[in-house]
């Protein structure tokens, strides 16, 4: 299962990510997060790791690697991608939990994003999961993403949705395309709620318009306050608990 986390800029979409592959860590899964942000890159330290993995755009050769592997069917060689055939300079691990990230824009003038956005379409079709093995995808904020094709290898979307209006028009723009490429769980999760009443509320609006919400996650200062740190808060949450056993029926053991 290959999850992808998107939604408006500053949502919570990171810190989701985060919170579910911990939750898949502690009903026993294998989880590998992909970083596929180019501009933000305090992921590995929400999960825990010291430093970042250096990105597979680096794997490759780099932006004139792929440039010259843009013209050719593939950009990796392999068919398929399994996490052992990643070398270990690009993926982190610690028990039972695995970072890749697709690459960074760390330079002025370096150029667009495009080149990472198709090296992560191919990652993405390509990887090949086992069956106690989840995938869970940050991506940009926004919907750029789609209009380069990266969840054509995604089984699953979580639209992360805040009460600001602009945030439920991006998750009805993200519905419709995800819908329009065939994928068919697609999921708000409500986040940054203040009270019953307003998740309520936004889970009509939602609702109303055919999105289905898989939970809500209340504002919490536990969660804002771990982020002055850089991390996400040790404990498990309930409220993310019953999204990943909405999302995942079928792999809720545990
Ligand atoms: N449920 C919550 N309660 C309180 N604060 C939250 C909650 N969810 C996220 N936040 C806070 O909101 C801020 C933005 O979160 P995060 O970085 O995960 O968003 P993002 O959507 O990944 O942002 P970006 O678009 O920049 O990648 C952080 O300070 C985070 O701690
Ligand atoms: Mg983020």
């Amino acid at each position: 299962m290959r999850i992808a986390v998107c939604g408006k800029g500053g949502s919570g979409k990171s810190t989701i990510a985060a919170l579910l592959a911990s939750e898949a860590l502690h009903r026993g899964y294998r989880v590998l997060v992909v970083d596929g942000d180019e501009s933000n890159a305090g992921l590995f330290q929400m999960l825990g790791f010291d430093d970042p993995p250096r990105p597979l755009l680096d794997f490759i050769g780099g932006r004139e690697g792929l440039k010259k592997k843009m013209g050719e069917p593939n950009i990796f060689e392999l068919a398929q991608i399994t996490t052992a055939d990643i070398p270990e300079k690009y993926i982190l691990s610690n028990n039972g939990l695995s970072l890749v990230a697709i690459g960074k824009i760390m330079h002025a003038l370096e150029g667009c994003a495009c080149p990472m956005g198709a090296l992560n379409r191919e990652f993405l079709k390509k990887l090949t999961l086992e069956e106690d093995e989840i995938a869970i995808v940050d991506l940009e904020a926004g919907v750029e993403h789609f209009g380069r094709g990266i969840e054509t290898g995604i089984d699953s979307i979580l639209i992360v949705v805040e009460p600001p209006l602009e945030s439920v028009n991006v998750g009805r723009r993200v519905h419709e395309m995800a819908s329009d490429i065939g994928i068919r769980s697609i999921w708000a999760v409500l986040n940054k709620v203040p009270s019953e009443q307003i998740a309520a509320r936004l889970s009509d609006e939602l609702q109303s318009r055919q999105i289905a919400v898989a939970g809500s996650i209340h504002f919490n200062e536990q969660i804002f306050s771990a982020s002055l740190e850089g991390v996400i808060p040790r404990e498990r949450l309930e409220a993310v608990g019953k999204i990943f056993e909405v999302i995942l029926p079928d792999k809720s053991k545990g």
